[in-house]
């Protein structure tokens, strides 16, 4: 079991728990994390969810020999019904982060409500190096919480930043020390559960309703790209070099 779900009186929470891969993440992961959400919006008693990782790493994102095994193939690969899950997700989502957070590991935090960062976390979307593109509407969504340049120096670069600067561009709210991250995020979201779930509803519906049609759209259009590009030579080099553990070589590619 690489995903931990429990819910706890009116939280659920939801922890990957692969330490010895750095949580990356794998399609029966998503899965996972996919059917907890689901069950999470039908369970009156689920008031609030938190996701977490270990106390030193969030993720490192999509696993990476999965993906070259097991690419996702249509829009109901359990990458996209997560992604769709957390984008539309009605409830409060609240977020910890420690050590590094890779690609998704970085976008899913721009569906998040409240995402607490400690000072270990390392915010990255290594998509270019990678030979492949943004998800998660992350290039609707970053641009529109950071500015296009912030954004693009991050998307485009895929250099990872610090807790602080992630705060300042907009997506985290606050920087803890390691240790208090998880235990921080928990108590946000018990203050959280003991609100009218009503209000809070309406209060994330009104916030985000300007905007939902554009980020399905946007997703979709990320996820067609996304996936085509998963099956490029480019993208071959840059997973079979992360597992061989050298720096892939792209010239040879135009
Ligand atoms: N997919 C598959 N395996 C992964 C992984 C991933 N995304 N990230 C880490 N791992 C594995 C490593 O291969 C290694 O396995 P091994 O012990 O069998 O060799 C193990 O997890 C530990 O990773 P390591 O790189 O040694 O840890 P680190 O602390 O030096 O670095 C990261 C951590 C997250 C910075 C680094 O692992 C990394 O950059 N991972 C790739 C991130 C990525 O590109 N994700 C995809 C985004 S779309």
């Amino acid at each position: 079991m690489s995903v931990r779900v429990e819910a706890a009186g009116a939280v659920m929470t939801i922890a990957f728990d692969r330490p010895d891969k750095k949580n990356a993440i794998t399609a029966a992961m998503y899965a996972t994390m996919a059917d907890a959400l689901e069950q999470a919006s039908g369970a009156a008693a689920v008031r609030c969810v938190v996701i977490h990782g270990s106390p030193q790493a969030f993720t490192a994102g999509n696993d990476l020999q999965d993906f070259l095994s097991n690419p996702p193939r249509g829009d109901d690969s359990p990458v996209f019904r997560f992604l769709r899950g957390i984008a539309t997700f009605a409830k409060p989502l609240v977020a910890a982060v420690n050590g590094p957070a890779v690609g998704v590991g970085t976008t899913m935090l721009l569906h998040c409500d409240l995402v607490y960062a400690g000072e270990s976390a390392r915010f990255s979307t290594p998509f270019a190096q990678l030979a492949l593109c943004p998800e998660a509407a992350s290039s609707l969504l970053l641009p529109a919480a950071a500015g296009y340049h912030r954004a693009a120096e991050m998307l485009l670069l895929g250099e990872p930043i610090g807790p602080l600067e992630a705060r300042e561009m907009g997506f985290v709210n606050a920087v803890l020390p390691d240790e208090k991250t998880i235990p921080h995020a928990l108590a946000r979201a018990a203050a959280l559960a003991r609100l009218p779930a009503s209000s809070l509803r309406a209060t994330k519906r009104l916030m985000k309703q300007g905007q939902q049609e554009a980020v399905a759209r946007q997703m979709a259009a990320e996820g067609a790209e996304f996936t085509a590009m998963l099956r490029s030579p480019e993208a071959r080099e840059a997973f079979t070099a992360f597992m061989e553990k050298r720096k892939p070589d792209f010239a040879r590619f135009g």
